[in-house]
This record gives C-alpha cells, sequence and structure tokens, in this order.
C-alpha cells in the first residue's frame, strides 16, 4: 500500500504540476533528511516511501533514526519532521518496488547507489546526490540555472540501456558553489584557468563515518580523499556542451585543495580564475547578479530568488550568516576584486540543500514544470 501525505492540491502562483508520490533512498542519512525536509511540505510532491539500508528497514521512520546504542535522535535539519513522516515505515532500498512512487529522490553512498539506481531507473526517474553515474558518458551530471540543457542526454540513456526512466545525479557539493559562479564568467568573458581552495562543513562528510568531533575540533583536516579529482572533473563536464550522445568538456584547467573546517554546514570556497578576456569588477559584478533570473523567475518552489548574491562587506560570506540565504540555494559571494593573477572571490554555499537534496528537487521541479517527467 501506497502511504501519501499532504493536500493532493498541486498548485503554485504560476504553474500547475500534477501531483506526483515520491520515496527518498538513504532518507536516514544527512542528504536523506534533507530530502524529507524539502519535500514534506513540498505542493507538487509527495512522500509515499522512505528506504535506507538493512539496518534501518523494518522500523518506524522515527524509530531508524534513534542510534542503535544510545537511542539519540540523529535528526540533523532545523526543521523538524512532521508525524506522518515519522510514522512511514523504512523500507529496504535493496528490494523497493519501484511501483511505491512515480519518483524516486536517492541518497546513499556510491557503491550502493550502483546496484539501487539502476533498478529503480528502469522503471522511474532517479535523482541522486551519489557519485556512482557521474562519470558515465550518458549521464547528465544537473546543476539548476547551469546546465540543465544537457537533461537531453536522458534519452541517450534509455535508448542505451532500455529504461524507461533515468538517473540524473548532482555535482559533489563543492562542485556546486563553483560551477554556479563560473558559469555566467564563462559565459561572458570566456574561463582559462581555476584555482580553488576549499574549508568545507562537516555535515558534508555525511554520517557514516562521517568526521570524529575529536579530530575536527579546533581544527583543519587539510585532504579530502578523492575530493579534488571529482571538483576538477565534474567541473570540466558541467560547464561542457551537448555534443551528438555525450558532453564535450569545457577545456577549463582546475585546481583544488580540498579541507575540512570545523564548521557544521556550508562550504566556504576561496577562488582564482583567470579570465580569457580582461574585464573590469563592474562587468564581473553584472553577469553574476543577472545569472540563474530566468530559473528563478518561473514560480518553482525550491528557487531562490537569486542564485547569486554579492557581499559588498569584506567580512562576508560567511557560512555561518550565509549558508541559508535564499533558503540555503543562493550561492554567497564576497571579496570580489583583481590581482595580478586574475578574479578572485570567496564563496559560501549550502552543501546538503543546494548541493546535495533541495538541488535535486529543483532539477525535478524544472522537469515537471516542463512536462518531461
Ligand atoms: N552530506 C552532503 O553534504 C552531501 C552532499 C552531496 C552529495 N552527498 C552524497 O549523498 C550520499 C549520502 O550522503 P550522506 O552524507 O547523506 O551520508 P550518510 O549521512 O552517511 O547517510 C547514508 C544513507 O545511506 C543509507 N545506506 C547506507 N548503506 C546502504 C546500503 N547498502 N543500502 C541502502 N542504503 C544504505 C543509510 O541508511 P542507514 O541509516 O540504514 O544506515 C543512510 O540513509 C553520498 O553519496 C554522498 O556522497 C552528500
Amino acid at each position: 500500500m501506497v502511504t501519501t501525505i499532504g493536500p493532493h492540491m498541486s498548485s503554485n502562483a504560476s504553474l500547475r504540476v500534477p501531483r506526483r508520490r515520491v520515496a527518498v533512498i538513504g532518507a536516514t542519512g544527512v542528504a536523506g533528511q534533507q530530502f524529507i525536509t524539502a519535500l514534506q511540505n513540498h505542493p507538487w510532491f509527495e512522500i509515499a516511501a522512505v528506504a535506507a539500508s538493512t539496518r534501518s528497514a523494518g522500523r518506524s521512520y522515527g524509530e531508524a533514526l534513534r542510534d542503535s546504542g544510545s537511542g539519540a535522535m540523529r535528526w540533523y535539519c532545523d526543521e523538524a519532521p512532521s508525524p506522518a513522516v515519522l510514522a512511514l515505515p523504512v523500507e529496504n532500498a535493496a528490494a523497493i518496488d519501484p511501483e511505491s512512487a512515480d519518483i524516486f529522490f536517492a541518497a546513499v553512498e556510491s557503491d550502493a547507489a550502483r546496484e539501487i539506481e539502476p533498478r529503480l531507473a528502469a522503471h522511474r526517474p532517479v535523482f541522486s546526490t551519489a557519485s556512482a553515474f557521474r562519470g558515465e558518458t550518458d549521464v547528465p551530471i544537473a546543476v539548476p540555472g547551469v546546465n540543465l540543457d544537457h537533461l537531453a542526454l536522458i534519452d541517450v540513456q534509455r535508448r542505451r540501456r532500455g529504461w524507461k526512466g533515468f538517473v540524473v545525479p548532482l555535482p559533489n557539493c563543492t562542485t556546486m558553489g563553483l560551477v554556479v559562479t563560473l558559469r555566467p564568467l564563462a559565459d561572458a568573458f570566456g574561463l582559462r584557468r581555476v584555482i580553488m581552495t576549499s574549508m568545507q562543513g562537516l555535515s558534508g562528510a555525511g554520517r557514516s563515518p562521517g568526521v570524529a568531533a575529536l579530530d575536527v575540533l579546533d581544527n583543519i583536516i587539510p585532504f579530502i580523499a578523492g575530493e579534488e579529482e571529482k571538483v576538477a572533473w565534474e567541473t570540466g563536464k558541467i560547464l561542457g556542451q551537448v555534443a551528438g550522445d555525450t558532453i564535450a568538456h569545457h577545456p577549463v584547467v582546475v585546481s583544488a585543495t580540498c579541507t575540512r573546517a570545523n564548521v557544521r554546514e556550508g562550504h566556504t570556497e576561496t577562488v582564482t580564475v583567470e579570465l580569457e578576456q580582461s574585464v573590469d569588477l563592474a562587468a564581473v559584478r553584472d553577469a553574476m547578479v543577472a545569472f540563474g533570473g530566468e530559473l528563478c523567475g518561473r514560480g518553482l518552489p525550491s528557487a531562490p530568488e537569486h542564485l547569486i548574491e554579492i557581499h559588498d562587506d569584506p567580512y562576508r560570506p560567511q557560512p555561518r550568516l550565509d549558508r541559508e540565504a535564499g533558503g540555503g540555494m543562493t550561492t554567497s559571494v564576497g571579496r570580489l576584486r583583481l590581482d595580478a593573477v586574475g578574479l578572485r572571490y570567496v564563496l559560501v554555499s549550502h552543501n546538503t540543500k543546494m548541493g546535495a537534496a533541495k538541488g535535486a528537487v529543483l532539477v525535478a521541479e524544472t522537469m515537471a514544470a516542463d512536462g518531461v517527467l
């Protein structure tokens, strides 16, 4: 039986979209909880099912959120889960029936995603936060406002794999803020090289295994395995162009240093960009401020008013003050300046909202509003 939550009306000021049943896979994790938060009062989507590992399956969602040893509630988001969601039974993600929802939002580690996502994608759309399929030539890495024309690859996926549904992953959460800010620069001035150093929030490491408090308190961890390679490679793909049945990567050279900082949430990145043209700051500012207007003006439930917000105060952006900008969907930019090396700025991006769950929900909303979901 499918349990549905929320009213069965589906409208918003300017858009009417058929209401859909959705399932969250990996619902007990950090990104999964952000999916619950983004979806539990959604005007178009209603949570019909939740799933996680066999450790959680068979219990109610509320019980599964409790630590098996201490019994402590491991709910992580600022917004509370609704009683109706807490009462939902947690299903085994490996065995969940594709018929149990119209759309699947998946937030599991890559190894599990490799097994779970194709089984569901054979029948249903799957929006994923995992890296498992990002490297496949027929899989777009979707970023709202940046490259949704890449969703044209969905037809290629269906044709090649015989799927009725599809897998659309989002990028690594550290790539997200970077590509949102690079896209307007690439379009207006051309990109040559990018040097980025991140100070990433703890939630980016998830719960299992997560980052031990004793290691990170009063500390900065100077290495995150695999992260720098992902940022460099994904940036080229996301900023690239559809070319036949695949994506031709943008030739930009990206050098990343990724560190873990003692911040609960929000990824801060210092960025230096060598552009193809010489620019003045006013033109850079204009390009960034205007960016994303079309997406943001569509009346999509999870879209912010602006994709990029620019701060003049040299002490901004800060993760604590700016991660929730635009409901966690706006990338905050500050310290915008030119020096002998290139254009320089600092950004803050919400890693579990725009960088994971709510960003994936926004991609689904754009497809629903376009009538292609
Ligand atoms: N955290 C972020 O900021 C962020 C941002 C972007 C992308 N991502 C990606 O999102 C995914 C989830 O990350 P997270 O931070 O939410 O991790 P997490 O907090 O560790 O949560 C992992 C989730 O996956 C479930 N799970 C683990 N093994 C499973 C299995 N074999 N089969 C089915 N479900 C399984 C867990 O269920 P149990 O509770 O039952 O163990 C839990 O619900 C990862 O691929 C990560 O790279 C995370």
